[in-house]
Formats: structure tokens, C-alpha cells, sequence
């Protein structure tokens, strides 16, 4: 079993249950990892995923190698029969053969280098690893998806929620530098699986990729969007139509605490204070950020007792 996508969760419903359930018993299955190793590459920044990762397959008694792949490793090569008389140092192909034999689980950071799309969809490092690996591989967020951080959304939106149909609002927010996707079409395609009023809102250009979006409502204006909601994630992302493009810094999409009404306020982290949301929202009991990285670690644990038990049977 690998996790690569929240295509990979057969029902949500369930998963954010026994993460629940999981967060209040964390160490009742220590045995299930004793003497298995996870790897955990980045191949860019980290806080949350790697701590809380790292916790989580400490919780399930694994041990943990972490290597930052992108400033220490080999410069890989992903295709096939190259030259490699360039810049890059070793194959995917021995790469991920060599890491199975000190690794049960490899969990992988590559994100979207934003200039080139079709390069960014083929998700070659994930790729790579998931066909040269022998053993299972987790998505840590790579150039399109995000799926530990939209279980994590699934899990406090479950713990937050006392409606049969709440209104969520996903929130493009102004950011100085160029953003990947890979959040906000996690958190689309996790919100596709629940039983939701949702919308996007957005600049126009801000379109994101319309196999994720599908037939979600699109709201180019943030007020009426925002009306009424129950929650509010947002991000910043840049444009899918140009490609890695800034489209826009248009400073009045900021969040802000009158924007935000009763609703509360989601986001992945790290986040710009000032810039994408106002310190009052932040500080405010309606911030749901810190409970979202707490369940970073039950999402990421509930992935990795999967995965094991499925190497069980
Ligand atoms: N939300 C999230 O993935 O945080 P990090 O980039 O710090 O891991």
C-alpha cells in the first residue's frame, strides 16, 4: 500500500474516525513498528511534516532516518537512458533500490518547481520512487498534492463541526513569492469526499487545475463567498493558467477578522502574518492552525499503521 494521493483513502468517513480514536490512544501500537525503519527525504522545507512524521512513526515504535535529499544528496537523474555526462550524480533507478534496503516505508518532499507544468504533473521523484522502490512510499507533499495536510483538514474539521452541512470557503490569499498547488487540490479533492456546501474564491486567473476542481463553485467574489460560512481555509497559491505566475498581490484579499464573521480560520502553516491573514485572526480563539499541526502527527500515524498492517497480512 502506498500513500500518494487522498484517492488512496477507500473512505474518508472512516480514516478520520480512527485518526481520532488513534490521537487518544497514540502509543497503543508500539509494537506494530518495532524493528521497521522509516525513511523521510526532503527534497525541500520542512517543519510540520517532518516533526510531525517523525513523532508519528515514533509513536508506532519505527525507527527514523531523515535526509535532506535536496542540499545533501546525489543530484538524481529520472530518465531513462541519459547520458549523464550533465549535472546529475546517480539514477533514480539505484537510488530507490539502495533506500529500500535500509528502508520498510520511504516518505518523500518534492515540490513543484513551478516553471515547467507537464514536468511538475509527471511528479518524477514520487514516480521514480514509487516504481524503483520495493517498499511502500508516502506522499510528504509533492508538485500536486498535499494528502497528509488534508487528512490533518479532515480530521479538525470532523473534531470543529457540529453541522450536518457546513459551509467551507477555500481562500486564495495575497503571498510575495510564487506558491505551488499542491495544498489547496489536496484540500479540494479531500472536501469532493464530504458531505459539504463548498466554494472557492479567487482572483480571476487564479483557476486551478480543472480535472481537481471539477464542477466545485467557483466565487470570484470574496465577500458574497464568504457569506455565512462555517470555515475558512486559506492559501495562497499561483496562477495554473500561467504557469508558476503572480498573477495578482491585490493586498485586499487578505483575511481579516471582519471578513471572517463566526467562521473559523484554517490554514496548513507556515504563514505570512500581515500578508495572507491579520495577527487578530491569528490570535483569535476562532484560529483552528496549532490544532491543525497537532493532528499532522494522527494523520501521518494513522498512514503508517496502515501501511504496516497491510505488510502484515
Ligand atoms: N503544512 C506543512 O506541510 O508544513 P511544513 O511545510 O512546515 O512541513
Amino acid at each position: 500500500m502506498n500513500y500518494l494521493s487522498i484517492n488512496d483513502i477507500d473512505s474518508l468517513s472512516t480514516w478520520v474516525k480512527e485518526a481520532i480514536l488513534l490521537k487518544k490512544q497514540s502509543k497503543k501500537f508500539k509494537a506494530l513498528g518495532s524493528d521497521k525503519t522509516i525513511g523521510l527525504l526532503f527534497f525541500n522545507n520542512s517543519l510540520r511534516t517532518r516533526l510531525s512524521t517523525q513523532k508519528a512513526a515514533m509513536n508506532l515504535g519505527m525507527e527514523v532516518i531523515v535526509m535532506n535529499f535536496g542540499s545533501e544528496g546525489w543530484a538524481l537523474e529520472y530518465a531513462d537512458g541519459t547520458v549523464m555526462d550533465q549535472g546529475t550524480s546517480e539514477h533514480i533507478k539505484e537510488a530507490a533500490q539502495v533506500i529500500s534496503q535500509y528502508c520498510d516505508i520511504i516518505a518523500i518532499r518534492a515540490f513543484a518547481g513551478l516553471k515547467d507544468k507537464t514536468l511538475d504533473e509527471a511528479e518524477e521523484v514520487l514516480n521514480g520512487f514509487k516504481t524503483y522502490a520495493s517498499v511502500p512510499i508516502v506522499n510528504m507533499e509533492s508538485s500536486v498534492g498535499h494528502p497528509l495536510q488534508a487528512l490533518t483538514d479532515a480530521i479538525t474539521l470532523e473534531e470543529h463541526n457540529f453541522k450536518n452541512n457546513p459551509k467551507i470557503v477555500l481562500s486564495w490569499a495575497p503571498h510575495p513569492r510564487a506558491l505551488p498547488h499542491a495544498v489547496a487540490n489536496s484540500f479540494i479533492q479531500m472536501m469532493q469526499k464530504q458531505n459539504a456546501e463548498f466554494v472557492i474564491t479567487h482572483p480571476k486567473g487564479y483557476e486551478l487545475d480543472p480535472n481537481i476542481t471539477k464542477d466545485a463553485k467557483i466565487e470570484y467574489n470574496q465577500e458574497k463567498a464568504l457569506e455565512n460560512a462555517d470555515f475558512v481555509y486559506v492559501k495562497n497559491w499561483s496562477s495554473y493558467t500561467d504557469y508558476g505566475q503572480i498573477k495578482s498581490q491585490d493586498t485586499t484579499w487578505q483575511m481579516t477578522l471582519k471578513k471572517l464573521g463566526k467562521a473559523k480560520f484554517m490554514h496548513c502553516l507556515p504563514v505570512r502574518r500581515n500578508v495572507v491573514v491579520a495577527d487578530d485572526v491569528l490570535d483569535s480563539a476562532q484560529s483552528l492552525v496549532i490544532e491543525q499541526a497537532n493532528n499532522r502527527t494522527y494523520a501521518a500515524q494513522l498512514v503508517l499503521k496502515k501501511i504496516l498492517e497491510s505488510n502484515e497480512n
